[in-house]
């Protein structure tokens, strides 16, 4: 497979662990062992003292299926494969797609939901969110004219990132009818999901609500956990289950011990740890807003529904790409563009998920002059 370079992931090993300020991180707030260890009930605790370091189950600690198909009604542990989430993200494209299918990916978009398919040799058509009346917007219309042609896949990624953007409930079930009427199976990555400013807001996970649906989630970014590399494929249809598992032999075989274990603690702590997480988040969008609002002849605000980013707009000079290499060579402040979402027009992540944004954002005002 030719594969393009995750310009993301290399941007991010350029600069994140020199510069200073990030401006773009995507994740909430790390937990530190300590912090999650206190969060374990007894069973869990006493998993963790008698932990071996043997190879653990394929499919993933049946304890670990469990606790996560709590959130998927109608599924059970069976319809549960663990997986590092862009593992998964992997594993699912490749089993998912062939030579010459054609895919609809939603973009902006985190790169490896349509690099992939291109590189397995799909024709990848782009289904642009847009900004509207200072928010981004669904264009459900355009969807449909691009369904009028068969697709064997749609991509699609709510809470987005880089956006921030979630359908209404509304939207969503429109979207899962037009893409059931097409047939496609739809990759649906919920990898931001639980981070809704309230909880009416939330929706159900597509895998939940349409047979051909495969879910991604992971503890990564709303549980800000990424060092575990815990996240899961759900899935109704067990062939396809079985065929992701079978690729997963490929490349990890199976999870490491202790990330299972801390994931079980994780799931089960999940209330206090999201209460926290959606806590920061919180402060945080009222501090970008009013930080980028009060700017407006150099940004373009654009409110997120949910989610640990936004995705405004830079208006001024120089052109973002410039500004970006200038703001971390001098000033040590990490932009993230958006044409590393293959989204170029002035548009960069801002990232609401860890406790220094106002720090960050102090650090940017005095760059700005
Ligand atoms: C939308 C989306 N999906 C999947 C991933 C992959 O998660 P991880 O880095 O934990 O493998 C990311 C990470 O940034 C993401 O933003």
């Amino acid at each position: 497979m030719q594969i393009q370079p995750f310009e993301l992931e290399r941007y991010f090993a350029r600069h994140e662990f020199s510069a200073r300020f990030l401006l773009g991180p995507s994740d909430c707030e790390s937990l530190s062992m300590q912090e999650l260890l206190a969060l374990a009930d007894p069973e869990a605790r006493a998993l963790w003292e008698g932990l071996g370091l043997g190879y653990t189950e394929s499919q993933g600690h049946p304890l670990l299926r469990e606790e996560i198909a709590r959130a998927y009604p109608g599924l059970g542990a069976g319809h549960i494969l663990t997986a590092a989430p862009e593992e998964a993200i992997f594993i699912a494209m490749n089993v998912l797609l062939r030579p010459g299918d054609r895919a609809v990916v939603l973009t902006p978009a985190y790169q490896s939901l349509h690099s992939l398919a291109r590189a397995i040799g799909c024709r990848v058509d782009e289904w642009p969110l847009r900004p509207r009346s200072g928010r981004w917007a669904l264009d459900l219309d355009r969807l449909a004219d691009l369904l009028r042609t068969p697709a064997r896949l749609v991509v699609v990624n709510f809470p987005n990132n880089p956006t921030g953007f979630l359908p209404t409930a509304g939207e969503w079930q429109d979207l899962l009818a037009l893409v059931a009427a097409s047939g496609a199976y739809l990759f649906s990555d919920e990898m931001y999901r639980l981070l809704e400013p309230r909880p009416e807001l939330r929706l159900p996970p597509a895998c939940t609500a349409y047979e051909r649906a495969v879910s991604l989630a992971g503890l990564s970014k709303a549980f800000g956990l990424p060092g575990l590399r815990s996240g899961w494929l759900a899935c109704r249809e067990a062939p396809l289950l079985a065929e992701f598992q079978a690729y997963k032999d490929y490349i990890t075989i199976c999870a490491s011990a202790p990330g299972e274990v801390l994931s079980l603690i994780a799931l089960r702590a999940a209330e206090s740890i999201l209460q926290r997480n959606r806590g920061i988040v919180s402060a945080n969008l009222a501090a970008a807003r009013a930080f980028f609002s009060a700017r407006p002849r150099l940004f373009d605000w654009l409110e997120p529904d949910a989610g640990s980013v936004a995705f405004p707009r830079w208006l001024g000079e120089p052109p973002l790409e410039q500004l970006a290499e200038q703001m971390v060579e001098r000033h040590g402040v990490m932009f993230v563009p958006g044409g590393m979402f293959a989204f170029a027009g002035g548009y960069f992540r801002v990232g609401l998920g860890r406790r220094n944004l106002p720090q960050v954002l102090a650090a940017l005002a005095a760059a700005l002059g």
